[in-house]
């Protein structure tokens, strides 16, 4: 892989991840990836075929019959677009349907290791800024910037709940409590590539932060003379 000037950025579920690499690679001028969309995608494929959760071989054949295709886009305020096959699920995959088994379908080591492929190819190919739980410690063990950005549970359900109802979706406080405290169960205690802090990263707790404040301090580690 060529040594190109990524930043990971990893952390728990509604940590704010995926807002922070959009502002982030826009203000560098590099391309973003939320690598969450790619599982998610499987998750969706898995549900609308019927496709058993827990059989891992199912579900890397279902992945190489639909093979999930990420657009990438650089314009300002754009945002990646996910396909399976010709069909784009971009917009299908924040259902509590999905969210409910996506960590079940990321377990599985063969899964990952077709993901994390992908997104190799697509860091190899131009500066990226790509947020997950891995990237840091098993996709890009390499990049220069890394980040690890937590909150506290109660600004997460927060944040979530406003994204939902901004969605027009209604879900409780306690049910988005719930399926918080169950996905950072499922990807921290997992066998394969746990979620956690690569021992080179910088931890930001976004706890108190906008997601500008954010940004500002991830550029201001990537801008750093003493940073990669
Ligand atoms: O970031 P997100 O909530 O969209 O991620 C959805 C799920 O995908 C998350 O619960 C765990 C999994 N995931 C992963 O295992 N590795 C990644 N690099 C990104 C997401």
């Amino acid at each position: 892989m060529k040594r190109l000037d990524h930043v990971a950025i990893d952390g728990p579920a509604a940590s704010g991840k995926t807002t922070a690499a959009r502002l982030v690679a826009h203000r560098l001028g590099f391309v973003y990836l939320d690598t969450g969309a790619m599982y998610r995608a499987l998750a969706y494929l898995a549900l609308v075929s019927e496709t058993d959760l827990d059989n891992e071989r199912a579900l890397v054949r279902l992945s190489k019959a639909h093979p999930i295709r990420v657009e990438l886009d650089q314009t300002a305020g754009g945002a990646q677009r996910i396909f399976a096959g010709d069909h784009e699920l971009t917009d299908r995959l924040s259902s509590s349907a999905v969210t409910a088994v996506v960590s079940t379908v990321a377990a599985h080591p063969l899964v990952r290791e077709a993901m994390v492929r992908e997104q190799r190819r697509i860091a190899d190919d131009a500066p990226v800024v790509m947020a997950g739980r891995d990237i840091g410690t098993v996709v890009l063990p390499q990049a220069p910037h890394k980040v690890f950005l937590t909150a506290s549970v109660d600004a997460r359900v927060q944040r979530r709940g406003a994204e939902m109802e901004a969605a027009g979706v209604d879900v409780s406080e306690r049910r988005l409590r719930e399926e918080i405290d169950e996905r950072d169960r499922l990807d921290q205690s997992r066998a394969t590539s746990p979620l956690r802090p690569a021992a080179d990263a910088i931890v930001i707790d976004s706890t108190h932060l906008t997601a500008d404040e954010v940004a500002d301090r991830i550029a201001s580690i990537v801008n750093s003379p003493s940073s990669g």
